[in-house]
C-alpha cells in the first residue's frame, strides 16, 4: 500500500478507522512482523483491537509523543482543496483528534470519493451529546442541514465515546470553514465530520492506476 511505504523507523503513526484503514494496518502489521519499529495511536476501539490482535505496538491511550503520520481514509475528498468528509464508520471525533495532533496525514479513497463539491449524496456526519440529543437537532434543523439522527438496529448510534451522530444531508458544501464554524456553534454539537486543512496528501485508487494529490 503506497501510504504505508511512507512509514519509517521510529515513527508515531495515527491509525484510521474503516476498510481501507484496516488494509493500511495490516499492511504495517507486515512490515512491523518484518522488523519496522513503530508506535501507533488508533481512531477507534475497532482498529486497537485490530492493532493488538496484528502485533502493531499502540501508545498508552492519551498519553501518545507526538503524531508522525497519520493514515486514514475519508468519505469524500474535495478536489483540490483537499477538504474531507468523514464519520460514516463513526469514528469522526477520535479521527478529528489524532489527524489534528498529526505532522501529515495521508488519506487513502478509491476514485468514487473525489468530488468537486462535497455534499451531495453523502451526509456530513456531525458527532452531538447524547444529553437532550432532540434539542440539538432542532437546532441543527435552524441552519437547514437537515440533520437526522443515525440509527443502527433501532436505536441512537453510540460512538465510542459515548455520543450520538446526526446526519446532516447537503445539496453541496460551498463553504466548509464557514460551515464548519456555524455547526461547531450549536449548543450540544462535539465535533463535525469536516476535515479542512488537515489532509496533507491523497492516494487515490482507480481503475488505471494510482493519483497522489497533494495540498
Ligand atoms: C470512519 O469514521 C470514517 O471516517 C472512515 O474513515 C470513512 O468512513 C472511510 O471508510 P472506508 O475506508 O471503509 O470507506
Amino acid at each position: 500500500m503506497r501510504a504505508v511505504t511512507e512509514v519509517q523507523d521510529g515513527m508515531v503513526v495515527g491509525l484510521g478507522t474503516g476498510s481501507t484503514a484496516t488494509f493500511a494496518v495490516e499492511a504495517l502489521a507486515k512490515r512491523v512482523s518484518q522488523g519496522l519499529r513503530i508506535v501507533t495511536v488508533p481512531t477507534s476501539e475497532r482498529t486497537r483491537a485490530l492493532a493488538q490482535k496484528l502485533g502493531v505496538p499502540l501508545a498508552p491511550v492519551g498519553d501518545w509523543p507526538a503524531i508522525d503520520l497519520v493514515i486514514d481514509g475519508a468519505d469524500q475528498v474535495e478536489r483540490g482543496s483537499l477538504v474531507l468528509i468523514k464519520g460514516l464508520g463513526g469514528a469522526l471525533l477520535r479521527e478529528k483528534i489524532v489527524a489534528s495532533s498529526g505532522k501529515r496525514m495521508i488519506v487513502v479513497v478509491d476514485e468514487s470519493k473525489i468530488v468537486d463539491r462535497l455534499g451531495g449524496q453523502t451526509p456530513l456526519p456531525v458527532e452531538i451529546v447524547a444529553f437532550g440529543w432532540q434539542g440539538t437537532i432542532e437546532r441543527l434543523e435552524t441552519l437547514g442541514v437537515q440533520p437526522k439522527l443515525r440509527v443502527t438496529d433501532d436505536r441512537p448510534f453510540v460512538s465510542d465515546g459515548g455520543n450520538h451522530i446526526a446526519d446532516c444531508h447537503l445539496a453541496e458544501i460551498a463553504d466548509a470553514r464557514d460551515l464548519e464554524a456555524k455547526l461547531s456553534r450549536i449548543v450540544g454539537v462535539i465535533e463535525t465530520g469536516l476535515f479542512v486543512g488537515l489532509a496533507s496528501m491523497v492516494v487515490v485508487g482507480g481503475s488505471t492506476g494510482i493519483e497522489v494529490m497533494k495540498r
